[in-house]
């Protein structure tokens, strides 16, 4: 019978020497990121994870300076207002991830002597941690073996390994325990892991991959099946004019660059459309960012 899916070769993956071949790369092409200085603390390591969970290296890059210069370590974080936090969080977007990483720093001064954990089961239990960031910050931190399964990771080994364009939308078992059994031995784990993700940053992106200049070309499964197009519609971009999100973006903007409370009035002025206005700066309410106070006026969360 005819199959329409493209042939994708089931001869084992060589891993020793995907690794050899990604761990070079990496070592050539790495950008210098601060987070993986080895200087780095754990408490780095965590801010940056979190901040980079839905936001570009460039626009991170100066707000998690300012961010460890002024909390080097979760007490530091954990002393101050959560609405300090959602200030200096800037126009990094998500801001409910400011919210997170301030719950983070308390509990780490509550219940963990201040300081971040290597276990990835108590690191998971954190506010704002899931699977990827718990794996990453055990990693990238302490070194340990586990699958970093981001965007890029999965991206890559779905075209290099299984030679599709695009993983599933969520991470399967087998996606998972394929991830896990490419991992090297314990001390290049990490490593392999980050120079991955570099991978798919930088080559194998999204878009436009730079096949001839990729280091894994002749491994590549999805370059040898004829690079098959994803399968299923593309996902349409979300535009971001005119959504609730610029909405509130633009209502945090105003308390952010305020000193101290701020009238309806002025909220008012940042939005006309009156029924996405209200909608908006109720959803800031009710996630906790901003909040009430007598005689009409409202601040960031204290
Ligand atoms: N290095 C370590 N984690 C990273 C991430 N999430 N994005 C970019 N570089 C990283």
């Amino acid at each position: 019978m005819d199959d329409a899916r493209p042939t994708v070769s089931r001869t084992p993956v060589d891993a020793g020497r995907l690794h050899d071949i990604c761990l070079a790369w990496y070592e050539a092409n790495a950008r210098i990121l601060p987070w993986r200085e080895v200087t780095a603390t754990a408490w780095h390591v965590l801010v940056s994870e979190l901040m980079l969970q839905q936001t570009p290296v460039s626009r991170v890059l100066p707000v998690y300076a300012a961010w460890v210069e002024r909390w080097p370590s979760p007490a530091d974080l954990a002393r101050v207002p959560a609405g300090e936090a959602v200030r200096a969080w800037g126009r990094l977007g998500y801001p409910r991830r400011a919210l997170r990483l301030h719950a983070c720093a308390r509990i780490l001064t509550e219940r963990h002597d201040g300081r971040v954990p290597d276990d990835v089961a108590q690191l998971r239990a954190l506010p704002g941690v899931g699977d990827y960031t718990a794996a990453a910050v055990a990693s990238f931190a302490y070194g340990q073996r586990h699958a970093v399964l981001d965007t890029n990771v999965r991206r890559v080994l779905s075209r290099v390994v299984a030679g599709r364009a695009v993983p599933s939308p969520t991470v399967s078992v087998a996606e998972r325990r394929l991830a896990e059994s490419l991992l090297p031995d314990r001390d290049r784990a990490a490593r392999w892991s980050v120079a991955v993700m570099e991978l798919g940053a930088l080559v194998c992106t999204a878009r436009t991959p730079h096949c001839t200049t990729c280091p894994v070309r002749s491994q590549c499964r999805w370059r040898a099946a004829g690079y098959p197009a994803a399968e299923g519609a593309a996902r349409r971009s979300q535009s971001y004019a005119g959504t609730d999100r610029q909405c509130r973006g633009r209502l945090l903007a105003v308390l952010r660059d305020s000193s101290g409370p701020v009238d309806k009035h002025r909220l008012d002025q940042a939005w006309d459309d009156d029924v996405q206005r209200e909608r908006s700066l109720d959803s800031l309410l009710v996630d906790g960012l901003v909040e009430p106070l007598a005689g009409a006026l409202y601040t960031l969360a204290t």
